[in-house]
């Protein structure tokens, strides 16, 4: 006989689904509203028969770590029937809060037109937050890319979401663990995850760095730095050449439609660098001068900023 799941204590009972707002290799999201209060979530319903249930449990868990935070820039989980059970339930889901504004790549696919300096900036310094609360707790990402970056409510308060592949840094003994998996989107992955071989090893807070400087590109001017054909050949040449190729893509490349701010510049070679132990960390992003303005920010200024992004982003809103 199969057990009834037991379920959190912030269990959503009855509910409507009210549209689909987002789907994965794996999932179908939909907004629900719960009958008795008439608020909103988000429920992700698993639709892969051959996603192992162990990596829902993972998940699960992550999610519960990173949401006890109570952090402004991270998206909270709510409930799941998985949550006590490893029965091969016929449903399974997990219900989180709902970010009302849906993903920052709905809005870099609609203008198809990159974001300000300023707008780039606030946006790395918040998603730089979230995953210093992920570090804190011993946790990376590994699959930061703007289809995972939430905006929520009036003032599109930015939150980092989908934690479906982020792993422990740290095994039961305290020491540092590598990770192993290199799923996740080839665009904003790391040379060390697309090199070598299938059950080579890697520092997941490096890889997450390298995902940074991808997605601080594509925020700017909406096209990725590297196109797919080139990912394996570019990471497999000598550095040397790994250089030239960056420099011409932001120096040369785009110069008709872009032209890139130094500091810009040196940011994005700092995170792309080939080399995971020569790469730029969290702390050093954040006091980088291209970041620093919004870093040091007073509180005023802070919100002039917002305000900005807040604009813009309304402007390229279509729901
Ligand atoms: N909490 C949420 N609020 C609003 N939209 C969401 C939420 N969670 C997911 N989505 C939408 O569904 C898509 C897929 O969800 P995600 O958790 O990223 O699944 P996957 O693990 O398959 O990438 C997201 O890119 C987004 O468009
Ligand atoms: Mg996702």
């Amino acid at each position: 006989m199969l057990s009834k799941p037991v379920l959190s204590s912030n269990h959503i009972s009855n509910y409507t689904v009210e549209k689909l707002i987002g789907y994965g290799g794996f999932c179908n999201v939909y907004k629900i509203r719960e009958i008795s209060t008439g608020k909103t979530y988000a429920k992700k319903e698993y639709t892969n028969l051959n996603f192992k249930i162990s990596d829902i449990q993972k998940e699960i868990k992550i999610n519960k770590i990173i949401s006890k935070c109570d952090s402004l820039y991270t998206i909270k989980y709510i409930c799941s029937n998985m949550e006590n059970t490893n029965e091969d339930l016929d449903e399974k889901y997990i219900i989180f809060e709902l970010a009302s504004k849906g993903a920052l790549f709905d809005y870099l696919e609609i203008k198809n037109k990159g974001l300000s300096d300023i707008n780039c900036k606030i946006i790395i310094y918040k998603v730089i937050k979230a995953l210093q609360v992920l570090k804190a707790n011993g946790i990376c990402h590994r699959d930061i890319d703007p289809q995972n970056i939430f905006l929520d409510g009036e003032r599109y308060q930015i939150k980092l979401g989908d934690f479906g592949l982020s792993e422990f840094i740290y095994d039961e003994n305290g020491n540092k663990k590598l990770s192993k998996s290199k799923k996740g989107k080839k665009n904003f992955k790391a040379p060390e995850m697309l090199n070598g071989q299938k059950d080579d090893e890697y520092d997941g807070e490096k890889a997450d760095i390298y995902s940074i400087g991808v997605l601080l590109f594509v925020l700017r001017i909406c096209v990725y730095p590297f196109l797919k054909t080139e990912f394996y050949s570019i990471f497999n040449e000598d550095e040397q050449r790994y250089w030239k190729i960056i420099n011409e893509l932001i120096e040369k490349k785009y110069n008709s439609i872009i032209e890139f701010d130094p500091q810009f510049k040196d940011l994005f070679k700092k995170l792309v660098n080939p080399i995971p132990s020569k790469r730029i960390t969290f702390e050093e992003i954040l006091d980088h001068p291209y970041i620093k303005e919004v870093t040091y920010a007073n509180e005023a200024q802070f919100s002039i900023y917002e305000d900005n992004l807040i604009e813009e982003l309304n402007s390229r809103f279509q729901f």
